[in-house]
C-alpha cells in the first residue's frame, strides 16, 4: 500500500486555482522532491498534506485514511504522523523557550498527561544525541542557538511524535553550505535509520539530487514534470523545466 496518495487535487485561493491535476502517490521509506517557481504552490500543497488547509477537489489517503470525511481521532493522527519542517527555524519556535520546552512541548499537545515529565526530558535527550547535539544544549534558550543548531532542534522536535513522514519546506535554504551538507546527511541518514518518508521541497536541484529518489516539479500549480529515477540519465520536456532545474538537461 502507499503510504500517501494524492488524487486530482485542486486548490481555490479566493477562486484563484492555486493548485489543479495534482497526482502523487508516495511508497514508504521514498524521498520525493518537489521544485518550482516561488508562487508555484509547493508551501499549500505541503499545507493540503498537513491538513492545515483543505483541498476543493479530489481526494489524499494517508495510510488509508481518506481526508474526506475524517474523523478528530483521524486528524490527530495526521498532525502526528505528518511533520512539516519550514525554512526558519528562528521563526518556528518560542525563543524564549528552552530547547527542553521546545522539544517536550508536542509531547504535551499530543499525550497530555499520559507521558510523565521524566519521560519526556528522557524522549527529549535521546533525540538531541540522534540529531548530533550534546544534552547540554538542554537547558540553553532557543535564541542562544546558532541557525544550524536551532534547525537540528527543529528536526529532533519532528521526531518526537514518531513520525512516518517528514515534510521539509526549504528546511535547508537559510544554511551555509557546510552546515546545509551536515543537516543533508543527517537526514539522510534518520530516513534510513527510522524509515522515514519525505517530501523536500527545495529550490536547489544539489540537495534534491543528494536526497531525493524521484522529483516533482511544479509550474503555475500544476506537476511540469516528474523524474521518476534521479539516478538515471535526466532527459527533461522543455526549456521552462530547465530553468527551473538550473541545468542544461537534455531536451525529450
Ligand atoms: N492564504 C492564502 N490566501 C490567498 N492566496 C494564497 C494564500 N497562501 C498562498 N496563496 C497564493 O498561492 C500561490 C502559491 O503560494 P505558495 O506559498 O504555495 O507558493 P510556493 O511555491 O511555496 O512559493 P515560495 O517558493 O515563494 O515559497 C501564490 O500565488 C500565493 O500568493
Ligand atoms: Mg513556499
Amino acid at each position: 500500500m502507499k503510504k500517501l496518495v494524492i488524487e486530482n487535487v485542486k486548490k481555490y485561493y479566493d477562486k484563484k486555482v492555486i493548485l489543479k491535476n495534482i497526482n502523487i502517490s508516495i511508497s514508504e521509506n521514498e524521498c520525493i522532491g518537489i521544485m518550482g517557481e516561488s508562487g508555484s504552490g509547493k508551501s499549500t500543497l505541503a499545507k493540503l498534506i498537513i491538513g492545515l488547509e483543505s483541498f476543493d477537489e479530489g481526494n489524499i489517503t494517508f495510510n488509508g485514511i481518506s481526508y474526506k470525511n475524517i474523523t478528530k481521532k483521524q486528524i490527530a493522527e495526521i498532525h502526528r504522523k505528518i511533520q512539516l519542517i519550514f525554512q526558519n527555524a528562528f521563526n518556528s519556535v518560542n525563543p524564549r523557550y528552552t530547547v527542553e520546552e521546545v522539544l517536550t512541548e508536542p509531547l504535551k499537545i499530543h499525550y497530555k498527561k499520559q507521558i510523565s515529565y521524566e519521560e519526556m526530558k528522557n524522549r527529549a535527550e535521546k533525540l538531541l544525541e540522534k540529531v548530533g547535539l550534546d544534552p547540554k544544549f538542554m537547558s540553553q534558550k532557543a535564541i542562544q542557538l546558532s541557525g544550524g543548531q536551532l534547525q537540528r532542534v527543529c528536526i529532533a522536535r519532528a521526531l518526537i511524535l514518531e513520525p512516518e513522514i517528514i515534510i521539509f519546506d526549504e528546511s535547508v535554504s537559510g544554511l551555509d553550505p557546510i552546515i546545509q551538507d551536515k543537516i543533508l546527511e543527517l537526514l539522510a541518514s534518520l530516513r534510513e535509520s527510522l524509515n522515514l518518508t519525505y517530501i523536500f521541497i527545495s529550490h536547489d536541484f544539489e540537495t534534491c539530487y543528494y536526497l531525493c529518489d524521484k522529483l516533482i516539479i511544479l509550474e503555475k500549480g500544476e506537476i511540469a514534470e516528474t523524474i521518476e529515477n534521479l539516478d538515471l540519465p535526466i532527459k527533461v520536456k522543455n526549456e521552462k523545466v530547465k530553468k527551473i532545474l538550473g541545468r542544461n538537461f537534455e531536451t525529450i
